[in-house]
């Protein structure tokens, strides 16, 4: 029986981290990825690390179920985050170079949860891994770019690797374009619209989609 919450520890390494998931949210992507590693034993894949808020609870659910995680970013910011811009973080700027580098600040979140050992992070662009990419995945997360390039890029690049059974979990899925930008929500339409995807959950703007088997 998979665990139903994150281990405290962990729980606080998440609400220490800097980021925009809340933790309703938060909590219902610990499930599914508890309950897809469980189920399935393979690795849960996460596009968009940023500073490891999301990602120290898919490495709980991996470190439960004896499976790995994996968190894809390029760590230099979407475009929301570039200076001048909404989300901008100026603290996570390397001064050296001159640009965004969440890739430090990852890092210790990851060592402040106790996780390092479960993750494996991939530093480069989303379309790029998922093309070397060759096994089978339990959950595909998305919440990288939220440009309509970059959502259909991950949705295209990543759901192909996903197992039957598996999860695919979308952030930032707006149906009403007053509450923010539209490209996950078209992503979540895309996925239901194919027939290969079920609704399991929907946690404000989190949706968990379950993949079908292909009909025989
Ligand atoms: C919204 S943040 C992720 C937030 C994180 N999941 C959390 O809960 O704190 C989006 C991240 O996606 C990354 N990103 C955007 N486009 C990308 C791409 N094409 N390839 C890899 N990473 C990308 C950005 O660098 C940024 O760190």
């Amino acid at each position: 029986m998979p665990q139903s919450q994150p281990a405290p520890p962990v729980l606080a390494a998440f609400e220490a981290a800097p980021g925009f998931m809340p933790v309703d949210e938060g909590l219902a992507l610990y499930a599914a990825a508890a309950d897809a590693a469980g189920r399935l034993g393979l690795p849960l894949l996460e596009v968009g690390t940023y500073c490891g808020r999301s990602t120290v609870l898919l490495a709980d659910a991996a470190r439960t179920a004896g499976v790995t995680a994996l968190t894809v970013d390029h760590h230099r910011g979407s475009e929301e985050q570039q200076p001048g811009w909404e989300y901008h973080d100026a603290s996570l700027v390397d001064p050296e170079v001159g640009r965004m580098d969440t890739l430090p600040t990852f890092r210790r979140t990851l060592h402040a949860a106790g996780l390092e050992e479960y993750v494996v992070a991939l530093v480069g662009r989303s379309p790029q891994v998922a093309a070397v990419w060759g096994g089978p995945l339990g959950l595909v997360f998305v919440d990288g770019g939220h440009t309509d390039e970059h959502a259909s890029a991950d949705y295209a690049g990543w759901v192909p690797h996903l197992a039957d059974g598996g999860l695919l979990v979308i952030h930032d899925v707006f149906p009403d374009p007053a509450d923010g930008g539209q490209a996950p929500y078209r992503i979540y339409r895309r996925a239901l619209e194919s027939g290969a995807f079920t609704e399991v959950s929907a946690t404000r703007s989190l949706r968990v989609l379950r993949h079908n088997r292909p009909a025989a």
